[in-house]
């Protein structure tokens, strides 16, 4: 049966250039190539998870703008359901500015309509929640929402993945919450106050409950209790890696029934199958595709 998935989180229209280099401050550069294409780690969890079979709700806050026009159709056409999508008056959309050189990537992101989302929308949609396997939600909202969604989710008994992006120093009462708190290293020392320096194996056994944590194509480490464990991530060629945070949370909510271990795996899979293609969520797998990479087998890298 399709898992329930609940997504509290941002909605924005991307707008990539891609570049040879990132320019310094001051200098102007050509670039090789545009998109707008859609993007917001809500709606791009939403889209991932969608993709991979769930049955998935956006709780979400669009303007009532062009760029808001396109973002709803494209999510509608993903079958992601909008039924507590609000369309906010006398607000634009939010935007993105990225920046992709080398298979990196550099945002500006502008929140306009997602700052409008507020905990009585997640109130208002309590029952969606409460029908949920798991809830995803991130920090492009306002930091009252995303309490009023761990509280709900605690509440409710529904385990809630908290992706902690972008990081702000949060009270640890917060990371206690949520079932699975998934940063990367930058983010978890960010989210702890502490030097983002230090090892990242410190900085898990340091916070207030399960971590998983996402090193990008060395793929991910996650810890419930004791040491943490690796699994490795996936040999590919690097065009983008926006929105590979994304895939990964959503794939980890899509196969958490699996057992850990199995979703991270899966996770990492799907999102190193991502960043194969330029924008957040162009390059995300559908179930089937994810299904052949992972029979094919490609070599964990070492
Ligand atoms: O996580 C990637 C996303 O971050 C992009 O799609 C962009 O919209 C920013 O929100």
């Amino acid at each position: 049966m399709a898992r329930r998935i609940a997504v509290v989180g941002s909605i924005n229209m991307d707008l990539v250039t891609q570049a040879t280099r990132f320019p310094q401050p001051g200098e102007t550069l050509l670039g090789e190539d545009f998109v707008t294409v859609p993007g917001g780690k809500g709606a791009n969890q939403a889209v991932a998870a969608a993709r991979l079979g769930a049955t998935v709700t956006l709780i979400g806050a669009l303007g009532r703008d062009g760029f808001g026009d396109q973002l709803h159709a494209g999510l509608r056409h993903e079958g992601v359901d909008l039924a507590h999508l609000r369309r906010l008056d006398d607000q634009a959309s939010g935007t993105a500015s990225i920046t992709v050189a080398g298979g990196e990537n550099q945002i500006v992101v502008v929140p306009a309509a997602n700052a409008g989302l507020m905990p009585a929308h997640v109130e208002a949609a309590r029952d969606a929640i409460a029908r949920a396997d798991v809830v995803l939600v991130q920090m492009e909202i306002p930091l009252e929402t995303v309490d009023a969604t761990l509280r709900l989710g605690q509440q409710l008994g529904v385990p809630v993945i908290f992706n902690p992006a972008p990081a702000r120093p949060l009270p640890a009462e917060w990371l206690a919450r949520a079932r699975y708190v998934t940063p990367n290293q930058h983010e978890l020392a960010v989210l702890l106050g502490a030097d983002p320096a230090e090892d990242f194996r410190t900085l898990m056994r340091r916070a207030p409950g399960p971590v998983v944590l996402t090193r990008g194509g060395e793929g991910a480490w996650y810890r419930e209790q004791g040491e943490p464990r690796h699994q490795r991530g996936f040999a590919v060629e690097a065009i983008d890696s926006t929105g590979a945070g994304d895939t990964f949370n959503a794939a980890l909510a899509v196969f958490l029934h699996e057992g850990l271990a199995a979703a991270v795996r899966k996770a990492c899979a799907a999102a190193a199958l991502s960043v194969t293609r330029l924008g957040a969520q162009r390059g995300m797998p559908r179930a089937g595709e994810l299904d052949a990479f992972l029979a094919a087998a490609p070599s964990p890298r070492p």
